[in-house]
Formats: C-alpha cells, structure tokens, sequence
C-alpha cells in the first residue's frame, strides 16, 4: 500500500469512528481498530462501495434500517451474553427485590410487572427474567407482564426472537433449569420453550436516541430495567445522558441494574439511590425525583387534548381555599411540563368549584395515568366519554391505560374506536401493530405498523406527534422502519 493509500484509509477509518461516535455513543478504541478495518473492508466489497465518501454517505443517508448500518453495527458491537450472568444480581432479583414487588402488587390487587433489558444482546438476560418469573409466580397466566428486550444490533434481536441458543450461554445456568425451560434443537443447540419466547418482546432501540422513555417504544412506568455491560465502550458523557433517561423510564422505587464493568461516574447516579446486598450492587429511583428537564421532550407519555377542546366550560365557584383556580390554559402547560402531582391538584380545585367538561375529566385521567394510577385514570377517561363519547385523545389515553394493564382486547377496542373517530392517528396504528403482534397476530400487526409508517413518512417529520408524545414523525418513522425490518427477517417475515 502506498503512503497516499494508507493516509487516506486512516482518514476513512477516522470519519468512521466519528460516525459510530455521533450515531451510537460508542467509542471505538484503539484495540478495536483492527475490528473496525475489517468491517469496512467487508462493507466495501459486499456493498459495492468504491469510496469511503459514498460508504459514508449510504450510512449517513439511509438511517439505520440500510444495509451498511446493520452490517457496520453487527460488525462493532460485542454481544457477549449468557443466562443468569452475575449470580449476585439474579439471586437480589430472585430473592428479594421480585419478591417483594410482587408482593406489593398483589396487595394492591393489582398483577402487572414492567421489565427492560436494555441492550439485550440474543435475549439471554431477558429470558433469563422470564424463567425466574415463572418460578415466582403459581398463577402466572393471570399476571399481565411486560417483558421488553431492546439492542441496536438487529441480528441479535433476530437471534433473541427466534430463541435458540448453544451451550456456551448456558455457562451459568444450573442443568436442571435447562432441562425444565429448554428443548433440545439440532446439533448442540437449545430452544427457549414456547411459553418463554411468546412473554418476552424484542425490538430495535438505540441508547444514544431520544426514544426513551416512551410508549411508542414501551420503555415508560418501569419496574426494573437491566442495563448491564452496555456502557462499557459509551463515551462518559452519554452515559450521563443515558442514566438520567433511565431514571426517568423508572416509576418511584423502581430498579436498575448495571455490569459490574459499568463504572460509572458519581454524577450519573442522580436521581438514584445506590444500594448494595451481598456483592450485587443496584440503583433505586428515587421518590422524589427532580423532573429531567433536559430530556422533557422525549418524556411525555399521554397526548394532551386537542386545542379545539381546550376552551373553559360555565363560570365557577372560587376554590374553598381561597387560591384562584387555575385556567386550562395552566393546567395544559402543568401536563406538559410533566408536573403531573400539581396539575392534579388544579384539576381537582377546578373540578370541586364546579367544572365536569369532558375536558378537566380528560386532563384529569391523564395525569392520573402518569401517576401510575390507572384504575382511577380508567374511571376519568369514562366519565370524560360520557360527556363527549367522540374525543379520539380520551379514547388514546384509555387504550394507553389498558394497555399498561395488559387488557388487551379492551385496549384494541379503544384503539379501534380512537382510529374510527381519525384514521391518519399514526401512534394509534403503532399501537395497534404492537398489540397484535403481542398477540400473535402478526401479518394484521405489520399492515398497522406499515400503516402507522404511511402517515410518519407523509408528514414532515419534526412534526411532534400530537404535539407531546415525545417524538416526531421522523423519529417515530425511523422506529417503524427497524421494527418492520427486524421482523421481515424472522422465518416467515416476508413483506405481503
Ligand atoms: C455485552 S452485550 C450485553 C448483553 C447483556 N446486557 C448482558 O449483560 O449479558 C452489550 C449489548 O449492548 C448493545 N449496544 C451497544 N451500543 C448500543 C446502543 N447505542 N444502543 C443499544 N444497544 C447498544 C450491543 O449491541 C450489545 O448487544
């Protein structure tokens, strides 16, 4: 190679890192190098790339549903994994912290668990939740569990939706639970069992995004989430961005677990409580945790009212308290601002001095739902219904509402009824592909992805989705493209 040949694939190598960098958080170092050359060189030749400006501008151009970028990531990415990884950590969750939230749970009569493996890698962490639930849980079947695995890489979500694994990720795993959760597949090789597979949801989702927390990508009101040996190549200062969006996926009291190679710096853990337990250490959020101003954007949960609806009904009486009560206009900016415990409190002062639009009942069910209080935000979005039974926002919210609570028939119905009442509703057709794919419904969950993708890609996409779903149109496309893509790939995945 000639000295002008080797300058200019270092500055080739050079503008790539400073691509993973931007796109993925991942820095590469030195070592990894070598990797990195290799990966281009295969891109270049499979790929028909005769430059590093078009390589670079296929990965800029196309997102991360192009070819280039799957291979470039699947090329950098180390998904080292197995089942039961760090026996400190699997014995606190087996012992003390799911038993004593599900504990909690059944005294509140309430049987949901929301669960996050972020950077999934094949599956293995997730599936190993999944085995430890149905140890703990007799009357599994009655519990409505959210199990969500999510990677950037989207061959190892391939891998973790097909299920099948071979010895070397059943290192830690005790013979007997491979026998009981396992069937054997082919030559060395094991199959997760069917009951396993269809509890737990993979897709496409990259920490370095503002994606999160959001129910488009379902990483809202968590109980626990596992982000373990993940942050081991991300530049500091993501992680500190990262960290603080964790926080927020969290509900109070909820529960995140790193690597023990994750060392992170003292600033990450704000927002959180560090607790250790034998050699497992582990990060509670807070109870009062301050509101993650800088990522307000990708944090709201629950579509605001349309404007049109907005307008205050008959004059009321002044609060008992004296206070003034708070205009609409006030308690809309509460609801964005995510200041969901003061907005319910103006919306309660207001509904007390006479207000019962369908508007403050409407308002009210969101905040509730936001509060983790569904039951009681299910009872505001009927009451809201009553008034006006034509509002596509409160049946949104309600189907949002279901679904946190696993009801999912009710939950197509109100999605159903929100498209009816608007069918270019993108996030309710994302909605409604994700709940029959999770029913297993898949060719029907893709025509409604594909349909929610329609809409994002007809609209400009810094467009907000109904103003406050945290994300835009070109966001929300860029997610539908990748799940579709994941999908396509699986056995049986062809586009119709
Ligand atoms: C070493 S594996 C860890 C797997 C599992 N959490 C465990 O501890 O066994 C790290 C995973 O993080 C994923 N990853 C790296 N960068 C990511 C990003 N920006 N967003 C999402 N996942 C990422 C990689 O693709 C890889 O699957």
């Amino acid at each position: 190679m000639t000295a002008t040949q080797t300058s200019a694939l270092v500055a080739c190598e050079e503008r790539l890192c400073a691509f993973v960098r931007r796109h993925t958080g991942l820095r590469i170092h030195d070592h990894q190098l070598e990797n990195l050359r290799r990966t281009m060189q295969e891109a270049f030749a499979r790929f028909g790339h005769t430059s590093c400006d078009s390589y670079l501008r296929a990965l800029e151009s196309a997102g991360a549903a192009s070819p280039e970028h799957e291979h470039l990531i699947a090329g950098i990415t180390i998904g080292e994994s197995y089942f039961f990884r760090d026996q400190s950590q699997m014995d606190f969750l087996r012992q003390v912290f799911l038993p004593e939230l599900i504990e909690r749970r059944r005294r509140q009569d309430e049987r949901y668990l929301r669960i996050w493996s972020a950077g999934c890698s094949d599956g293995q962490e997730l599936y190993s939740l999944a085995i430890i639930l149905q140890q703990l849980l007799p009357d599994i079947d009655r519990w409505n569990l959210h199990l969500l695995g999510t990677d950037i890489n989207a061959a190892s979500l391939s891998r973790a939706m097909r299920g099948r694994y071979s010895g070397w990720s059943f290192r830690a795993t005790p013979e007997a639970l491979r026998q009981q959760y396992f069937g054997p597949d082919g030559d060395q090789a094991w199959q997760i069992a069917p009951q396993l597979r269809r509890r737990a949801k993979f897709s496409y989702l990259n920490l370095n995004e503002d994606s999160f927390p959001s129910i488009l990508t379902e990483t809202n009101s968590l109980d626990l989430i596992l982000c373990r040996n993940v942050f081991i190549y991300f530049d500091p200062g993501v992680v500190l961005q990262i960290m603080a969006k964790l926080n927020a996926c969290l509900v109070p009291g909820g529960c995140l677990l790193l690597g023990t190679s994750d060392l992170i710096d003292s600033a990450a853990q704000e927002g959180f409580e560090l607790h250790a337990l034998a050699n497992a250490f582990y990060l509670i959020r807070g109870h009062d945790a301050p509101p993650d101003a800088g990522f307000a954007a990708s944090r709201r949960e629950i579509p605001p009212p349309e404007p049109a609806k907005r307008a205050a009904a008959a004059p009321l009486l002044p609060s008992a308290a004296g206070t003034p009560l708070a205009e609409p206009q006030e308690i809309i900016a509460l609801l964005g601002a995510e200041s969901w415990a003061q907005a319910l409190q103006a919306i309660t002062q207001r509904q007390q001095a006479g207000d019962s639009s369908a508007m403050i009942w409407q308002f009210r069910a969101k905040a509730l739902a936001n509060l983790g209080r569904r039951r009681e935000a299910l009872a505001a979005c009927d009451q809201s219904l009553a008034i006006d039974p034509a509002d596509k926002h409160t049946h949104f919210i309600r189907a949002l509402v279901l679904l946190e609570l696993n009801r999912l028939p009710a939950a197509e119905d109100a999605l159903r009824r929100t498209l009816y009442l608007d069918r270019n509703f993108a996030e309710a057709h994302f909605q409604l592909g994700l709940l029959q794919l999770r029913r297993d419904r898949r060719p029907a969950g893709l025509k409604s992805l594909r349909n929610a993708l329609a809409i994002a890609d007809t609209t400009a996409p810094d467009r907000r989705l109904h103003d406050a779903a945290g994300m835009n149109h070109g966001r929300m496309a860029a997610i539908l493209r990748n799940e579709l893509e994941i999908y396509q790939q699986l056995p049986g995945g062809k586009k119709k």
